[in-house]
C-alpha cells in the first residue's frame, strides 16, 4: 500500500511530528470545527488537518513571526526573495564566511525570511537563540543547503498556509481556555517533553525551562476542556533513557492511551518499556 504523502514544514523543526503523523491522524475525530494546536512548533500538525478554522499559538515568537510571514505573502514574491538572499550572501554548503555575516544581519534586524534562509544552511537546520535573543546556530558545513527538497516542502507548505483560515499567535498555551470552543472542536498538544530535553527546553535558550509545574498546569488543563466537553490529544513521551513520567501516567489512567511506534514495535507497553529507550504515546479524552 502506498504511504500517505504530508505537507511538511520546510523548517524540519525540533520536535516536529511528520514522522508519527500516520499514526496519530488516525486518532483525531473526523469532524472538527475549530482545529487547536497551543504549542504548534513547525506545524507540521495543523497544516495536515480539515477543519473550518484554525488558531495555533507558540512562545518563541521569531518562529511565529516566520511561519505568519509565509501565511501572509504571496508564493512567488518569497521563492524570489528567497533566491535573492542566497545570492546576495554568495551561501553555499562551503561558504561559512556568508552564513556568519546573514547571521549577523538577521541579529540586527530579525527579519524573517533571512531566518528561514538561516535555517536551510544551519547545523542540522536548527533554530535557536541564546539568552540574548541572537540566533546561535553554526554553520551547517557540507551538509545544510537550500535544497530542491527544502523548496518543494516551502511550495507545498505556503500553498496549504494559504488555504487554511488560521490565525498565529505568539502566546502561552493557557490561551486556549479564553477561545470560544464548541462540542466539535479538537484541541491537539504537543508541549515540551517534561523527561526528556529539546532545545526549546533545555531553559537555555530564552525561551523557557519546562518543569513539573508546567506539566502539573498543562494537565490541569486538559481536564478543565474534557469538563468542558471538548476533545483534547496529547503527544508525549512515557519513558525516555530509564526516566518515567510519572505525573503523565498517572493523570493519564482516566483517559485512553496509543503507543506509537517509533524505532522499534511497542506492542505491549508494560512488557516492553524497559527494554526500549523511547515510549511514546497520544493520549486522547475521547
Ligand atoms: C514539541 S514542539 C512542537 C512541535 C510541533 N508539533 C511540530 O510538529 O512541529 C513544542 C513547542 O512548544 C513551544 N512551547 C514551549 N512552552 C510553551 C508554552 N508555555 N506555551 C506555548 N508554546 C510553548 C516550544 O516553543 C515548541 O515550539
Amino acid at each position: 500500500m502506498m504511504k500517505k504523502s504530508f505537507i511538511k514544514c520546510p523548517l524540519n523543526y525540533i520536535g516536529g511530528k511528520t514522522k508519527i503523523l500516520d499514526q496519530i491522524l488516525p486518532f483525531f475525530p473526523e469532524n472538527i470545527s475549530t482545529f487547536v494546536e497551543p504549542f504548534c512548533g513547525g506545524y507540521n500538525v495543523g497544516i495536515n488537518i480539515k477543519a473550518k478554522k484554525y488558531f495555533a499559538f507558540d512562545i518563541n515568537a521569531y518562529l511565529i513571526e516566520l511561519i505568519d510571514y509565509l501565511k501572509q505573502h504571496d508564493r512567488d514574491f518569497i521563492l524570489k526573495s528567497v533566491d535573492e538572499v542566497v545570492s546576495k550572501y554568495d551561501l553555499s554548503l562551503t561558504n561559512r564566511d556568508g552564513y556568519n555575516k546573514l547571521r549577523d544581519d538577521y541579529n540586527n534586524v530579525k527579519n524573517p525570511l533571512y531566518l528561514f534562509v538561516l535555517t536551510c544552511y544551519s547545523f542540522n537546520h536548527q533554530i535557536r537563540y541564546n539568552n540574548s535573543f541572537d540566533f546561535n546556530t553554526p554553520f551547517g558545513k557540507d551538509r545544510s543547503c537550500y535544497n530542491e527538497s527544502i523548496r518543494f516542502n516551502l511550495i507545498n507548505f505556503i500553498d496549504a498556509l494559504h488555504n487554511q483560515d488560521v490565525k498565529f499567535e505568539v502566546s502561552d498555551y493557557k490561551k486556549v481556555s479564553s477561545l470560544d470552543l464548541d462540542g466539535e472542536s479538537f484541541v491537539y498538544c504537543d508541549p515540551p517533553y517534561f523527561i526528556t530535553t529539546g532545545s526549546y527546553n533545555d531553559g537555555k535558550r530564552g525561551f523557557g525551562d519546562w518543569k513539573e509545574k508546567d506539566e502539573i498546569e498543562l494537565l490541569s488543563l486538559l481536564d478543565q476542556l474534557n469538563n468542558k466537553g471538548i476533545k483534547f490529544a496529547l503527544s508525549n513521551v512515557m519513558v525516555h533513557n530509564g526516566l518515567k513520567n510519572n505525573i503523565l501516567e498517572k493523570w493519564s489512567s482516566k483517559y485512553n492511551v496509543h503507543f506509537i511506534s517509533t524505532n522499534y514495535n511497542n506492542s505491549n507497553y508494560h512488557s516492553k518499556a524497559k527494554e526500549h529507550e523511547t515510549l511514546e504515546v497520544l493520549i486522547t479524552n475521547y
